[in-house]
């Protein structure tokens, strides 16, 4: 059904995920309504960890990137999957912790680490910091020193690579808020300091290149490129990094023609770049990383929403309004991402021979979800399908207009279950004060 091969039709001739029939799950839930197949979910994080093991003949690990999607539930899957995870603010620790996920295996990156959350990482015995600049290492050094506590950290590093990606989301490149620049002087005082303090646990590297990549080109540079600094830097430090970590970024299918790299092709070349780099370079195989968050979260995710005003302008164009929009799906609004969609309860139906704009309710004109859908006629009250909205949607939803933030459920094998409450209006009040 659609593009992705984890929706089907229910008996009633619906969309069905994970078993369960959409309309039943909006009549139950109430709509805009988020749902994730958990099983593809499971599905994905073993081809990563399956693919690795595969392709990559040292140590290796698959550590999730929270910012993705995490909410307690997400935690607790990971963490029966396996995977590391890779958390960025004092929230996503909290999350993580709250859920029983264990401290050891988190990395906690950010480009602008707040004190605070530097203290909360180092006690609660956070896995490894991945440090982005010279004077967060400093602030490291002092947290590490008051404490009397060795630190592990990765040096996140800027390769100097172009990704093809939207700007938003291009991390690697020179110019960029990102990371430690790979031939800057700086750069080696880091090294140099991380050397020589003794609280400070200089494991190895970190890189990541963007997000929504289609080509597997950018990542294969990354890779050598990352491998040439370690090199540079063992012969300069005498220091020979443990660890690699190449960060997330593979593409995932939004339209019917996206064609991104699968999931294990994308872990070959990046495994095979790294362990001929070190044949070629006599340097033992780093213990590689790999972060995905698109990739394992983005397609498992529909999200549901009722069709409400239809407005036909002749000549012009057909809006076709839903309950939701840019406070749940702020993608096309940010960086003009693009969607497809089905009508959940007749999704068989034709096609109709014009396209139309699926907006939102918010109070902006930019709210639009798709503009350019292809869809049949559709009716005040029809229940519309947005695929693959499982990456970066509820993680970035808001309150926009005050409205409350729809809930996320899990679907498998027939049943449903909610893993983050719809909110309340009790909820969007319960910070304020008169
Ligand atoms: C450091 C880091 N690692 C991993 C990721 C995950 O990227 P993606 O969701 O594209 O796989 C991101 C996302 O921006 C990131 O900033």
């Amino acid at each position: 059904m659609g593009f992705a091969d984890h929706l089907d039709l229910s008996s009633d001739g619906n969309l069905q995920i994970g078993g369960c029939d959409t309309v039943a799950l909006a009549a139950r839930y109430g709509t805009p309504l988020y749902v994730m197949d958990e099983q593809a979910l499971r599905h994905n994080c073993r081809r990563y960890v399956d693919a690795l093991r595969n392709h990559y003949p040292g140590e290796s690990e698959i550590a999730y990137a929270g910012k993705a999607f995490l909410t307690r539930a997400m935690s607790r899957l990971l963490h029966e999957e396996g995977l590391s995870l890779d958390v960025v603010s004092g929230g996503e620790i909290y999350t993580a912790l709250d859920a029983g996920y264990p401290p050891e295996k988190l990395l906690f990156h950010g480009s602008n680490k707040a004190t605070d959350e530097l203290n909360m990482a180092v006690d609660n015995g956070i896995g490894r910091m991945v440090v982005d600049n010279l004077p967060e290492l400093r602030r490291l050094v002092a947290i590490a020193g008051q404490r009397g506590t060795p630190v592990p950290i990765l040096l996140r590093i800027r390769p100097g690579v172009e990704a093809n990606t939207h700007d938003s989301v291009e991390t690697g490149r020179q110019d960029s808020k990102f990371g430690l620049g790979i031939s800057d002087e700086e750069t080696d005082d880091a090294v140099q300091l991380a050397l020589s303090h003794h609280l400070i646990d200089l494991r190895g590297f970190h890189c990541h290149i963007g997000s929504q990549i289609m080509q597997l080109q950018p990542f294969r540079r990354a890779a050598v490129r990352m491998m040439n600094f370690t090199e540079k830097i063992r012969d300069r430090h005498g220091f020979t990094a443990g660890e690699l970590n190449i960060g997330g970024g593979l593409g995932i299918r939004y339209r019917s023609c996206d064609e991104p790299p699968g999931i294990d092709e994308f872990v070959r070349t990046v495994s095979q770049a790294v362990s001929r780099a070190a044949r070629d370079m006599q340097i033992p195989l780093p213990r590689l990383i790999l972060e995905p968050g698109r990739s394992i979260v983005g397609e498992p995710g529909i999200t549901l929403y009722r069709v409400g005003t239809i407005k036909d302008i002749p000549g012009i164009r057909c809006y076709v309004s839903v309950d939701g929009g840019m406070a749940d799906n702020l993608r096309p609004a940010l960086y003009d991402a693009e969607y497809e969609a089905l009508l959940a309860n007749r999704p068989e139906d034709m096609p109709a021979d014009e396209t139309m704009t699926v907006v939102g309710k918010a109070c902006e004109s930019g709210d639009v979800l798709i503009k350019e859908a292809v869809l049949p006629p559709p009716r005040t009250g029809d229940l519309l399908a947005v695929l693959s909205t499982g990456a970066y949607c509820y993680a970035m939803a808001s309150n926009y207009n005050r409205n409350p933030r729809p809930p996320v459920v899990f679907a498998a094998d027939g049943s449903s279950r909610v893993v983050v409450h719809r909110e309340r209006y009790e909820d969007l009040t319960a910070l304020d004060e008169l």
